[in-house]
């Protein structure tokens, strides 16, 4: 019998990504969603895509009566725990809803696995938790820093609320992927990001802009101490993410091990050169201006692989120009919708 993965957030960006790579290894992947920031149709892309229906349940994790009758129902093995906010603006216009959701939601979710005896979660974090890197790349040993917005320290919380509940063996195992910047789309061009409103994300804005949706594009500063004068980031393809979710369930139960982990490229990108990689890749001239730094960005990060690399037995199989063309092919989809 195939082993079952109870999803949160699995119509998301991340989530609904990581359900086809759990089709193609072999698992059966469940939804939980309350589309509070994705769209019901994506189940029927997903069942395109893997041609199969995937079961799904609506429901908001913070609801534990809600998320129980997941549990009861379903044989659970394992937790891939994506549902949160993610929003870094709105998270300091109103904080009491990152905490409340994004804390309140991996608390239930552990409650629920104590509860029914589901030993291996797999937990969404990002590599906000560095803020401005003493060192490059940044490796896992490096020092948290004073979180620069509620987001980011709702991430760290509930990292620390991870350890704590496998300290005290409220919670069995469980990998920790601290993710950096996940781009670009499925090759099919069936799913892909959907940002509601204005994106606050690079790729979606640089699609928006080539779509006509959006005028130009802002580059947010290019006096940073970097090459080109624009920030640096890990841009990493959003398959690449999903398949390291597959190798963390693998490892666990291989290996039983609990482990915090990087999930990037190891290169890092400027803003530049993602705009240049999307006017190559897809032949089009990016209409752009240089603006004022955007408060709150860091000028670099990216990420030392080498601990993910060997524990997953895993590496990144696509680049940002694939990311790009793959974007681009989404966002030409979405016109269409
Ligand atoms: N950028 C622009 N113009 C835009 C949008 C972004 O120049 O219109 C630049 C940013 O200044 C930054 C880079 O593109 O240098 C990437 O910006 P994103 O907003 O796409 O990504 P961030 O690195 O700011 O944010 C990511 C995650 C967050 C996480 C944050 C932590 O999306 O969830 O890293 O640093 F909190």
């Amino acid at each position: 019998m195939k082993k079952k993965i109870l999803v949160t957030g699995g119509a998301g960006y991340i989530g609904s990504h990581t359900v086809i790579a759990l089709c193609e290894a072999g698992f059966e992947p469940i939804i939980a969603d309350n589309y509070s920031n994705s769209e019901p149709w994506i189940l029927d892309q997903l069942t395109k895509i893997t041609k199969k229906k995937i079961k799904n349940y609506t429901v908001d994790c913070t609801d534990k009566d809600g998320l129980k009758k997941v549990f009861k129902e379903e044989q659970i093995y394992g937790v891939i725990h994506f549902a949160a906010y993610k929003a870094v603006g709105e998270s300091v216009e109103n904080p009491l809803k990152y905490y409340q959701n994004n804390i309140g939601s991996l608390n239930c979710v552990i409650e629920l696995m104590n509860e029914y005896g589901v030993e291996n979660l797999v937990f969404s974090s990002s590599c906000t938790v560095y803020g401005e890197a003493d060192y490059l790349p940044v490796d896992e040993k490096h020092p948290i820093k004073k979180a620069e917005s509620p987001y980011g320290y709702s991430k760290q919380v509930c990292e620390t609320l991870i350890s704590d509940c496998l300290n005290s063996n409220q919670l069995t195992r469980a990998i920790t992927l601290r993710y950096f910047n996940p781009v670009g789309a499925h090759t099919s061009g069936l799913i892909g990001e959907l940002p509601i409103g204005t994106p606050n994300n690079l790729v979606p804005f640089i699609t928006q802009t080539a779509a006509g949706i959006r005028k130009y594009l802002t580059v947010f500063g290019n006096d940073y101490k970097t090459d080109d004068g624009t920030c640096i980031r890990d841009y990493i393809h959003v398959m690449d993410l999903a398949n390291a979710h597959v190798k963390a369930l693998n490892t666990m139960s291989e290996t039983g091990k609990s482990i915090t982990l990087n999930v990037g490229t190891g290169k890092g990108s400027s803003v530049l050169e993602a705009v240049q990689s999307f006017e190559k890749v897809n032949q089009l001239k990016l209409n752009y201006r240089i603006g004022p730094k955007r408060s709150g960005d860091i000028e670099q990060i990216y990420a030392a692989t080498e601990l993910a690399e060997k524990t997953l037995k895993w590496r990144t199989e696509y680049s940002i120009d694939d990311a790009m063309k793959d974007a681009w092919r989404w966002e030409k989809n979405l016109a269409n919708k």
